[in-house]
């Protein structure tokens, strides 16, 4: 039986960034994301018994990948399956965009899976599944408004994406300024793992996601946009600043990074409420309302070539391929 899975990426206003449990892929702090409607996985996944080994395809062509390879085992482990896979994987992003996220991916290889082997499992087992493929993709199995609830236990049972519900959600958007399409020289589980181990700033960050998140929750129930929006930038700035503090240092600002948040400061002087965030890549994601989100863009566009304007997203969908 085929099943074909769909799931959107996240853009998180509170990052996630360092984990407790390497193995679990339990995270140090809670995050926050928005799902966003432009970028998506579509994943097609059989369980074959004739099959020798798995067989990934990526976009039209065969490729090794280690973490596939290990959620793959961990599924058949969980569903106690013998057979191997057949997947066949696009990510729908623009073109060198550097958005690709092993989000969307594993949100959509754990919905594949789990529908392929004619399983109806929950919104929360998949999310606690696709965590074990990547961190953030337990946020990719919602629409709209997701928190990833770090939990508390050693297990990992308690560590999953829970909706969050504000009416701001569909006034919100998210501007992406693309600033390279080069491969990011730190992978984030690289970056994340190096400022865990050696960033003195690592534990004064953990404190201050948790209190930025307490925060976030009472602008969104408040429908203040504009703290929602210091409460994203100020908080992106602090993930940044522990990978300063690494030992050795890095970085994921380059020149043009730094100019679109001029810009958008820039924007700001002239009265319009937009607030920029990046993750471990220079593409900077700026937020603001719909309302204004042409005009962001139009100005972006005198900074960088491709923009991009995204709303909400949907949840996760799969469906069975009768064929
Ligand atoms: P990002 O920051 O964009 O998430 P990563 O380097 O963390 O980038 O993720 C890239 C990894 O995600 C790839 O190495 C691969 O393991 C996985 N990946 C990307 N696209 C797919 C896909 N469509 N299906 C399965 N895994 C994928
Ligand atoms: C900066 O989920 O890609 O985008 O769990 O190791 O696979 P792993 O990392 P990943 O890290 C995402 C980090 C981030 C912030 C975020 O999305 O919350």
């Amino acid at each position: 039986m085929k099943a074909i899975a769909r799931a959107h990426t996240n853009v998180a206003l509170i990052k996630y960034w360092g984990k407790r449990d390497e193995t679990l892929m339990l995270p140090a702090n809670s995050s926050l994301s928005l799902t966003v409607d432009q970028f998506y996985t579509t994943t097609a996944l059989e369980w074959d018994e004739s099959l020798q080994k798995d067989s990934f395809v990526l976009n039209g062509k065969e490729v090794e990948d280690a973490k596939v390879s290990r959620f793959l085992s961990i599924m058949r482990q969980q569903f106690q399956l013998t057979s191997f896979a057949r997947i066949s994987s696009e990510n729908h992003v623009p073109t060198a965009a550097g958005l690709a996220s092993s989000a969307s991916a594993f949100a959509a290889l754990a919905l594949a899976g789990s529908a392929a082997a004619g399983r109806n499992d929950d919104r929360k087992y998949l999310s606690k599944l696709a965590r074990l493929g990547s961190g953030s993709a337990s946020r990719s199995l919602y629409g709209d408004l997701v928190i990833w609830e770090k939990g508390n236990r050693d297990d990992g049972e308690d560590s999953f994406g829970v909706p969050f519900t504000s009416e701001l959600t569909k006034d919100l958007a998210i501007v992406v300024a693309v600033v390279s399409d080069e491969v990011k020289k730190v992978p984030s589980r690289l970056g994340m793992q190096s400022t865990v181990a050696t960033s003195p700033f690592f534990p004064t960050w953990v404190q201050e996601a948790e209190k930025d998140l307490v925060a976030m929750k009472e602008a969104f129930a408040a429908a203040d946009f504009i703290t929602i929006g210091e409460i994203t930038e100020h908080n992106a700035m602090k993930m940044h600043a522990t990978t300063l503090g690494a030992n050795p240092p890095f970085t994921y600002f380059q020149p043009k990074s730094l100019q679109v948040m001029d810009k958008v400061r820039e924007l700001r002087l002239q009265g319009i409420a937009a607030y920029f965030t990046m993750d471990a890549g220079p593409n900077v994601k700026v937020l603001c309302e719909r309302k204004n989100e042409k005009l962001v863009a139009s100005e972006l566009t005198k900074v960088v070539k491709d923009v991009f304007i995204c709303h909400a997203g949907e949840e996760a969908s799969v469906r069975i391929d009768e064929a």
